[in-house]
């Protein structure tokens, strides 16, 4: 089955406690249930959102073990370059807690676009035959535990951007992107049924930016001609929670 939420925030403040919160039930839910936790992050805003996960109470009460770590998307760059999504989670978030080292899959940046996205498919697949990462029964492809997404203005999610092609990619787990639209231009990315394979998504949208592709997402009744990627994120059998502030659903929100 497949769950929806939508949760408003006043303050960034509440934004980062309730995630936290989110994201240490699951952390303890599986963990216990199959003895790992399987988590994946995206670049942006979101980063600085999982801060209170490295605070008390977080801090103590996570264990930290049985975290592995991914990528929905990378910037194939150098992992100490600016524009990595490697760097800014490990400067903002990884450094800050007690993950082993062996168990945050960067991707190899010795590599092409085309080589990091087939290199990292095939630790996923090495993962999943170690029972690290589940198989979706359902979908066949890898369910993760929690994937942490973020949204661009134009309704991108992961480097899945509009009317590109990878964003109709259904065979490959991981593709690349070498002519982003929003640079850098390359770039590995997790695909859509990987995503909506997941067993629970948390997508952390915040500011007015935002808010035209919000309400084509969450509004009734629209078209389901020219879906924004962000329209495409469905979960076959999990849990999907907005994390949103005021300003990303006004439009929605004055109608
Ligand atoms: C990228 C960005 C991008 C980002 C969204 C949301 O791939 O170039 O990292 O995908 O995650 O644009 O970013 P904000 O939450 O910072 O607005």
């Amino acid at each position: 089955a497949s769950r929806k939420k939508l949760i408003i925030f006043d303050a960034e403040e509440d934004l980062a406690a309730s995630l936290a919160k989110h994201a240490a039930a699951l952390s303890a839910k599986f963990a216990a249930e199959r003895g790992a936790f399987t988590v994946v992050l995206s670049g942006g805003s979101l980063v600085k959102a999982l801060r209170k996960l490295a605070e008390p109470p977080y801090l103590e009460a996570v264990d930290w073990s049985k975290w592995h770590v991914f990528w929905v998307d990378e910037r194939v760059v150098p992992k100490d370059h600016a524009d990595s999504n490697y760097k800014l989670a490990s400067d903002e978030f990884l450094s800050k807690v007690p993950i082993p080292a062996s168990q945050v899959y960067a991707i190899n940046d010795a590599l092409s676009a085309e080589g990091a996205a087939e290199d990292y498919e095939a630790c996923l697949k090495q993962l999943v035959k170690n029972g690290v990462i589940e198989m979706s029964p359902v979908t066949e492809f890898p369910k993760f535990d929690l994937m942490l997404l973020g949204m661009g203005p134009d309704g991108h999610v992961a480097s899945l951007f509009p009317g590109h092609p990878a964003v109709n990619e259904n065979q490959k787990w991981v593709t690349f992107v070498k002519d982003s639209p929003k640079p850098p231009p390359e770039r590995m990315t997790f695909t859509f049924p990987v995503i909506n394979s997941s067993a629970y998504i948390a997508l952390v949208v915040t500011g007015a930016g935002k808010a035209g592709a919000v309400h084509k997402a969450l509004s009734e009744g629209q078209s389901t001609s020219d879906l924004l990627p962000v329209e495409m994120v469905s979960l076959r059998d999990g849990e999907l929670t907005w994390f949103t502030d005021k300003p990303a659903v006004s439009i929605l929100s004055s109608i």
